[in-house]
C-alpha cells in the first residue's frame, strides 16, 4: 500500500489501491464499500437538513426490537435498500429495521456478499442534534443458490469480510476496516467527496475514558457495579479515577474511545440478561473495527465477541469494548468478583 500522508486520497482510490494489494481480487467488495460510501453521502445529506424540513420526530410504528422508529431511521433504511438491491454484488441483506432478512428482488442478479446494517443508530439523539450514526458487516455467500438465505446471515463475526461505521457529526466520518487495519474518512459536503484523514487507526493501549449507562447500573450484576465504582476511585498506579462519557449513541461513544481510549460497557441486567445491543448489526461490525485497531471485544462471559456465532437475526450480546488493557482489567476485575461471590456463597 502506498503511504498517503500528504496527499488528497478520495476514498474511491483508497479502496482501489487497496484491492489491487489483494491477490486475485474480482472487485465486487471494492463496488460495494464505495456504495456504502454512497449510500453514507445520502444519508448524511438528509440528516443534515434535519432540522430544516418536516423529518425530526417518530412514525408512530415499532420496530423488529421493540425501538420507536423515527422517520430518519426509515429514510436511512430506504436509502441503503435502495443504493443496493439493483447491483448485483448482494445476495441478501439484513437491517436491524426489518424483522426477516431483506431478499434481493427477483428481478435483479445476485452477487456474493451479505451486508448487515444498522441504518441509524443512536436515532434517539435525533431530535437534539447529537451525534448519530450507521453501522454495516460485510459477509461471503456460503450457501448454494443464487438467492441469500439466513444462514449466510448468521455467521460468526470472525467471518466478516469487511465492517465499518459511518459517523454523523459535526463532520461525517466513515471508517471501515477489510482485515488489514482501520482507515478513516472525512466528507467534503463541498466535493461529494470521503477524503482520507484517519489512515491506520490505532487505538491507545489504555485510557481514562469509560462509558456506560449507569441508570441501570442497580439491575447490573454486582460485579458490573463494582468495577464500575472501582473505575471512579482515585489510585495512580492503576490511573483512576476515570472519566465517564456517554452519548447513548453507540457509533459516537465507540469512535470518541477509539481515538481516545477508553472502555465501553453494555451489560445485561436483571430484567434482560442479554443486554441490549444487536449482534449482528451493531456489534460484530464495531467489535471487528475495534481489533483491527488493536483493541479487545467481549461479552464479559470469557466469549470474544467475534467468536460467537449467532442463533437469531435479532440476537443481543452483552459488550465489553475497547482499549486492550482496559478490557484486560475488566475481565480479570469482574471474573475475581464473580468468584468471590460464589465463595462466600
Ligand atoms: P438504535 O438507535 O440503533 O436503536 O441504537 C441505540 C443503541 C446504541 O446506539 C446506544 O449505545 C444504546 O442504544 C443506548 O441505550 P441506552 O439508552 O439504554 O443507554
Ligand atoms: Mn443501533
Ligand atoms: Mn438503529
Amino acid at each position: 500500500m502506498p503511504t498517503h500522508s500528504s496527499r488528497l486520497v478520495t476514498i474511491e482510490r483508497f479502496i482501489l489501491d487497496e484491492q489491487s494489494s489483494a491477490p486475485g481480487a474480482s472487485g465486487e467488495l471494492t463496488n460495494l464499500l464505495y456504495d456504502v460510501a454512497l449510500a453514507a453521502k445520502i444519508i448524511a445529506r438528509e440528516v443534515n437538513r434535519a432540522g430544516l424540513v418536516d423529518i425530526l420526530g417518530e412514525t408512530g410504528d415499532i420496530n423488529a426490537t421493540g425501538d420507536s422508529v423515527k422517520k430518519l431511521d426509515e429514510y436511512a433504511d430506504r436509502a441503503i435498500f435502495r443504493v443496493m438491491d439493483h447491483t448485483g454484488r448482494l445476495c441478501v441483506m439484513g437491517s436491524e429495521e426489518s424483522k426477516e432478512i431483506i431478499p434481493i428482488p427477483q428481478r435483479f442478479p445476485k452477487g456474493k456478499y451479505v451486508l448487515l446494517f444498522d441504518p441509524l443508530d443512536g436515532s434517539s439523539n435525533i431530535d437534539s442534534n447529537a451525534s448519530i450514526g450507521t453501522i454495516f458487516s460485510i459477509h461471503r455467500k456460503i450457501t448454494d443458490g443464487a438467492d441469500g438465505t439466513l444462514e449466510d446471515c448468521l455467521q460468526a463475526g470472525s467471518r466478516q469480510v469487511a465492517a465499518g461505521y459511518v459517523l454523523y457529526g459535526p463532520s461525517t466520518i466513515l471508517v471501515y476496516t477489510t482485515g488489514h487495519g482501520v482507515h478513516g474518512f472525512t466528507l467534503d459536503p463541498s466535493i461529494g467527496e470521503f477524503l482520507l484523514s484517519h489512515p491506520d487507526i490505532r487505538s491507545p493501549q489504555q485510557g481514562k475514558i469509560y462509558s456506560c449507562n449507569e441508570q441501570s447500573s442497580c439491575d447490573w450484576e454486582p460485579a458490573f457495579q463494582q468495577y464500575v465504582a472501582w473505575l471512579k476511585q482515585p489510585d495512580a498506579a492503576t490511573h483512576r479515577p476515570r472519566s465517564t462519557r456517554y452519548i447513548g449513541s453507540l457509533v459516537g461513544d465507540f469512535h470518541r474511545n477509539l481515538l481516545y481510549g477508553g472502555i465501553f460497557m453494555y451489560p445485561g441486567n436483571v430484567k434482560r440478561p442479554e443486554g441490549k445491543l444487536r449482534l449482528l448489526y451493531e456489534v460484530s461490525p464495531l467489535s471487528m473495527i475495534c481489533e483491527q485497531a488493536g483493541g479487545r471485544a467481549v461479552d464479559g462471559f470469557g466469549n470474544r465477541i467475534l467468536d460467537i456465532v449467532p442463533t437469531a437475526l435479532h440476537q443481543r450480546v452483552p459488550l465489553v469494548i475497547g482499549s486492550k488493557l482496559d478490557v484486560d482489567e475488566a475481565e480479570a476485575f469482574i471474573a475475581a468478583r464473580r468468584a468471590e461471590q460464589v465463595r462466600k456463597a
